[in-house]
């Protein structure tokens, strides 16, 4: 599809860089050592790296689960919200990209609350639900989008009630809009947000962006109370 902007998108984003958020050299680094390493720049934008991080610090969240770490950009701005005792596991299925992002989460200070874990991320997930681990107070789904109805059904087995769970490139350019795509991807997503809108322990909604990251969206769910049993 089409991507109208003009650059006013990026412009705006640049403009509410420099409004709202501080310098920060240890993120700047880790973009700097992405880059170097080879890694796609695809991560979050910092003002949405920024609003992760508020939505952690609004919930007083002590443990957050990422899937999908790339190098570990989101995670610093997730891992910044948690106390000095919380805990952040990150799951990647590329060695090379948690190699980068463990360093890059050292660089910024964070290496004792940060747990990078290597793996497709439904066996982690997997690994993680056996080993009685969580529940998580958020959750952030930014890896492959073929994988998100799974993603959200394991991240349900390691929530509480008031576990919020984010789900990253819901919209894609408006790709989300074709029923009938046989793009795993866009498969992905759309049974995603059916499954946010169905389930009985989630009230979701998603909200459509723009800026230097195009046109996409992102969802939020906020998990309730498991069904009584009758
Ligand atoms: N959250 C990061 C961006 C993640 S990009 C940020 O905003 O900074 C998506 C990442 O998911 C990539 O690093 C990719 O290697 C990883 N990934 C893709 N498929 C995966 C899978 N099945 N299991 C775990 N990670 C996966
Ligand atoms: C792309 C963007 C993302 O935020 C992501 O998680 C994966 C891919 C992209 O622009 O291709
Ligand atoms: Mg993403």
């Amino acid at each position: 599809m089409p991507d109208p902007s003009d650059g006013t998108w990026e412009a705006v984003d640049a403009y509410l860089v420099g409004a709202l958020l501080p310098p920060d050299a240890a993120l700047d680094a880790t973009l700097a050592a992405s880059t170097e390493a080879g890694l796609p720049a695809i991560q979050v934008s910092a003002l949405q790296g920024r609003l992760l991080e508020l939505l952690a610090r609004a919930v007083g969240a002590r443990s957050i689960l990422e899937v999908g770490t790339l190098g570990g950009y989101s995670t610093i701005w997730l891992a910044r919200a948690l106390p000095a005792d919380g805990r952040l596991v990150t799951l990647e299925i590329d060695p090379t990209h948690a190699e980068v992002a463990r360093r890059n989460v050292a660089g910024a200070g964070l290496a004792g609350v940060v747990e990078v874990r290597v793996g497709p991320a439904l066996a982690t997930l997997d690994q993680l639900a056996g080993e009685g681990a969580g529940p998580f107070d958020v959750v952030f789904l930014d890896a492959d989008k073929a994988g998100l109805p799974d993603y959200v059904t394991a991240s349900l087995g390691l929530s509480r009630p008031g576990t919020v769970i984010i789900v990253d490139n819901v919209v894609r350019k408006g790709g989300v809009l074709d029923a009938g795509s046989a793009d795993p991807d866009v498969v992905g997503v759309r049974r995603c947000l059916e499954l946010l809108g169905s389930h009985p322990r989630l009230s979701a909604t998603a909200i459509q962006t723009v800026g230097v990251k195009g046109h996409d969206g992102f969802a939020v769910a906020l998990v309730g109370a498991e069904p009584t049993p009758a």
